[in-house]
Order: structure tokens, then C-alpha cells, then sequence
């Protein structure tokens, strides 16, 4: 079982639309828990799955002595795939505001492991023997449920927008992996462009961004489309949504890349 979280520290760079694309096109053929580590829920909302009474990541998160498990915190998603491929649904762990108040439990929580709690719970053979890919959808913030999400994680896939403060976030990023390696490892770092326009600025920053040195990024890019933004307003993800349309077919790219990375 591999898990990747999808986080940079920056509203609206994408990570939502990412975790959400990816998790639908990989479910069609392998096994996937995806896990909101967001209080805005909009992972959940995606996944239709949002409830603003169940507590769900924040439930998993607060019991420090296995009280709780992934099965307990567990709902099923809405359906995916059409006619030709076949429906699924895929296994989701919801959040919502009370993971706010789980932030302030964990951190000021001394007498027991603040950052380990998720990896815990993800590694009881249970879980292990039940799913192939765990993708986790960060909050803008480098909370304790996001550190949690960080420490747990194989791979962290970093979503870039065209911009000087986004390219500083790739930097914080890199300077957290670097200081959370004592606790993980094996934590491999990658980013990749999204929401490219067609225009030279684009194509600089590209290239700016594949030769950045401490961080490597996946070869694929995703494109700016008017789609994803219809996707989101459906409540939907993208790869759902027009599983045909340019943008579905890029995060296609990206799943493969990401799946030949943990192999
Ligand atoms: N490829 C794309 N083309 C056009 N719009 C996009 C694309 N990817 C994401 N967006 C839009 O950008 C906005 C922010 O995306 P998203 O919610 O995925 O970001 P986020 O990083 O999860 O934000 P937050 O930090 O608030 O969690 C959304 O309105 C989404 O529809
Ligand atoms: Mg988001």
C-alpha cells in the first residue's frame, strides 16, 4: 500500500482538484482510500460525502489508543466510472470544521505522539491488506492533521501555479520535507506545473520549474481549462466529470507517473 499526500502550502493551487481527479481515475482499476485532511471539506464534497455531524478524519485522529479505526470513519463515495468501464465507488475518510478543534487536541496533546497518529492507523494490516493507494487531500496549512498526513506519506505530489509566491511555497515545501526527514525517511518530493496557460510566461515558468534543483517535477503538466471550474461547480471531479477532456487525460499522465514513482 503506497500513500501520497497532495499538498503545497497555498490556497487554491489546485491540491483539491488533484487529489480528487487522481483518485478517480486510479480507483477504476486499483484499490483507493482517498482521506480529506482539509477542514474546508471540499474533498468530501467532491466524493459526496460531506456531513457536517460526522466527524470522520477528526474521530481517527483524536483516539490515541487504536479506539478508533479507519472502518469506523469510513463512507462510501458517490458513483463513478459509466456504461463502458463499469461503476465504483471508492472508500473516503470525510472532514469538516472539527478537525480545527483536532488541531488543538493533537498540539497541545504532549503526553502522547502528535505527528504519528494517521501512520498508525494506516499501518494495521487491516488497512494494509485493504487498499493499494491512499491519496490524501492537504489543508492550506501546515497544521497537525497536515504533519500527520506529511509523516504518514511515500510521496508528496506538490501542485504548482504560475507565480513568484507559488514558486516560494515549493521552496517551504521543500525546506519542511527536508526537516521532517528525521521522522520519514523514505518521503519522496514532486511537483508539477497546473493550471498552465498557452503563453510564453507558461513556458518560462516550465522550465524554471523542471530545473529547480530541489525539488524534481514530473514531466506531465496540466493545463488551465474552463472544465475543471465546471467540474468543481457539479460537485464533481474533473476526471469524472469529462473523463474525455484534455485535463482528465493530462491527470491520466500524472496518475501514471505517480504509480511508476512509488513502484
Ligand atoms: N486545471 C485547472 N484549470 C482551471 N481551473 C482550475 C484548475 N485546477 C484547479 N482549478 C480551480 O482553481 C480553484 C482552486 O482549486 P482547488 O480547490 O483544487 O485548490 P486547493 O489548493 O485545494 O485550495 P485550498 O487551499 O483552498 O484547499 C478551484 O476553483 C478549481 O476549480
Ligand atoms: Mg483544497
Amino acid at each position: 500500500m503506497k500513500i501520497i499526500a497532495v499538498m503545497i502550502e497555498k490556497g487554491g493551487a489546485g491540491k483539491t482538484t488533484t487529489a480528487a481527479a487522481l483518485g478517480c481515475l486510479m480507483a477504476a482499476r486499483h484499490r483507493v482510500l482517498m482521506i480529506d485532511a482539509d477542514q474546508q471539506g471540499n474533498l468530501s464534497t467532491l466524493y459526496g460525502v460531506a456531513d457536517p455531524e460526522d466527524k470522520g478524519l477528526a474521530a481517527l485522529l483524536s483516539a490515541v489508543h487504536g479506539e478508533v479505526t479507519v472502518a469506523d470513519v469510513v463512507k462510501q463515495s458517490r458513483l463513478f466510472g459509466d456504461k463502458k468501464t463499469g461503476f465504483y465507488r471508492v472508500d473516503v475518510i470525510p472532514a469538516n470544521g472539527y478537525l480545527m478543534d483536532t488541531n488543538t487536541e493533537i498540539a497541545t496533546d504532549t503526553e502522547n505522539d502528535q505527528v504519528r497518529r494517521l501512520q498508525a492507523a494506516l499501518s494495521t494490516p487491516e488497512v494494509q491488506g485493504l487498499y493499494d493507494y491512499v491519496i490524501i487531500d492537504c489543508g492550506l496549512l501546515l497544521d497537525m492533521t497536515v504533519l500527520n498526513a506529511l509523516v504518514a506519506a511515500d510521496l508528496v505530489v506538490v501542485p504548482v501555479k504560475m507565480g513568484g509566491f507559488e514558486a516560494s511555497a515549493l521552496g517551504h515545501m521543500a525546506d519542511t520535507i527536508e526537516q521532517l526527514h528525521g521522522l520519514t525517511d523514505a518521503l519522496v518530493l514532486r511537483s508539477f506545473f497546473t493550471m498552465k496557460g498557452r503563453n510564453d510566461a507558461s513556458d518560462q515558468f516550465e522550465k524554471w520549474l523542471k530545473s529547480f534543483d530541489r525539488c524534481q517535477a514530473f514531466d506531465t503538466t496540466v493545463s488551465r481549462s474552463v472544465i475543471v471550474e465546471r467540474a468543481s461547480i457539479n460537485q464533481e471531479p474533473v476526471t469524472s466529470y469529462s473523463p474525455r477532456c484534455k485535463v482528465s487525460r493530462e491527470y491520466a499522465a500524472l496518475a501514471k507517473e505517480i504509480m511508476e514513482v512509488l513502484k
